[in-house]
């Protein structure tokens, strides 16, 4: 039996040899220690012993079993080792290789034009707000000093939703907002991006969705030489320092008095060319004084409080900016478009 259980030994050790997985050696250990086993076959020699011959042949079945285990163990960490290595070498990465090409979003040329403006503002100590794209009438034309009827109204094609609920027609509604929430607390300084709705036939130049950016500085003793100075601050820095502005009398009902406001021509310079007409000017905007009834509509003394106001198209900015001749195409979402601002990325 003890030669039988050396020749055992030997086999295992020969038999390990040609082992080169952890998955054979499971299957070689199921040889030696399953319950067909060669060491489950020699223990059932036991049963044929004598009660002494039985505690020997027990002390060399376990130093056998022992000797076995030892074998198994130290085959097993070997392979466990060389199996790690050659996972590790299959699954390695070459930080080397050029990455692939993701594409990587940009910025709408709009949000571009309305951050650029808003940075600007909040520089000068305004806070930017928002107020509802679907509006109350009061908010939209009456506070405004538009009451019902007023002509002014038919400018502005309103898409309304009940008598008295409208898609904004215009960004100032915010106005008459911000000034009912302040109820006389001054300075106010704020201007407001957003999302405006007229029912216009779309085309080349109209959309029946678009965008305004307003502005209003409410306070004690503010004039037009206020007005005059923060537009041509901003319209420098939006199409450069040599840019002059030309203020024209108009008519808003909400102002009085009202300007609009054109500027050079920054490709021309004011000889005349086909982005200005052939007049070296460009409109960009209205603008004026509010006028005595809004201040009194929202809570605030003409005689004490006065203030400025203007609106402009961030669309209409954009355009002449980036040379974009279709206004369609801020809102069709053609990739070919988006993309080409990819590569103003960097610039203002
Ligand atoms: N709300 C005007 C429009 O949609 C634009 C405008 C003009 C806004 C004069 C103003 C302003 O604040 O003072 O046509």
């Amino acid at each position: 039996m003890i030669e039988k259980m050396n020749e055992l030994k030997s086999k295992l050790n020969e038999e390990i040899k040609n082992i080169s997985s952890t998955r054979e050696l499971e299957d070689l250990r199921v040889k030696y220690f399953g319950k067909k086993g060669y060491v489950t076959e020699i223990s059932s020699h036991m049963k044929d012993l004598s009660n002494d011959e039985k505690r020997e042949f027990g002390m060399q079945l376990n130093s056998l079993r022992n000797d076995l285990e030892v074998l198994f163990y130290e085959k097993k960490n070997i392979l466990i080792d060389k199996e790690l290595r050659e996972t590790l070498e299959k699954e390695k990465i070459d930080i080397t290789l050029p990455a692939d090409n993701n594409d990587v979003g940009t910025l709408h040329p709009l949000t571009r034009i309305t951050n650029e403006i808003e940075e600007l503002f909040v520089s000068m100590g305004y806070d930017v707000v928002s107020g509802p794209e679907i509006e109350r009438d009061l908010y939209n034309f009456e506070l405004l000093n538009l009451p019902k009827g007023h002509p002014a109204r038919d400018a502005q094609d309103s898409f309304y939703i009940t008598e008295e609920m409208l898609l904004r027609t215009h960004t100032s509604p915010v106005q008459a907002r911000t000034m009912i929430a302040n109820q006389e607390k001054t300075p106010i300084r704020i201007i407001c991006p957003g999302a405006v709705y007229r029912r216009d036939e779309d085309d080349r130049t109209h959309s029946h969705k678009f965008h305004q950016i307003e502005g209003l500085v409410i306070d004690e003793n503010i004039s037009m030489s206020d007005l005059k100075g923060t537009l041509e601050l901003a319209m420098k820095h939006l199409f450069g320092e040599e840019r002059e502005l030309r203020f024209r009398p108009s008519f808003f009902p909400f102002t009085e008095p009202s300007v609009e406001v054109d500027v050079s021509c920054f490709k021309c310079g004011g000889e005349g060319c086909a982005i200005c007409k052939g007049t070296g000017w460009i409109e960009i905007l209205g603008s004026g004084l509010v006028h005595p009834n809004v201040l009194k509509n929202c809570g605030y003394d003409p005689k004490k409080y006065s203030g400025f106001a203007f609106g402009f198209g961030p669309e209409r900015i954009a355009m002449l900016k980036y040379g974009i001749s279709d206004i369609r195409s801020f809102y069709t979402n053609d990739l070919r478009f988006l993309n080409t601002f990819n590569r103003m990325d960097g610039e203002n």
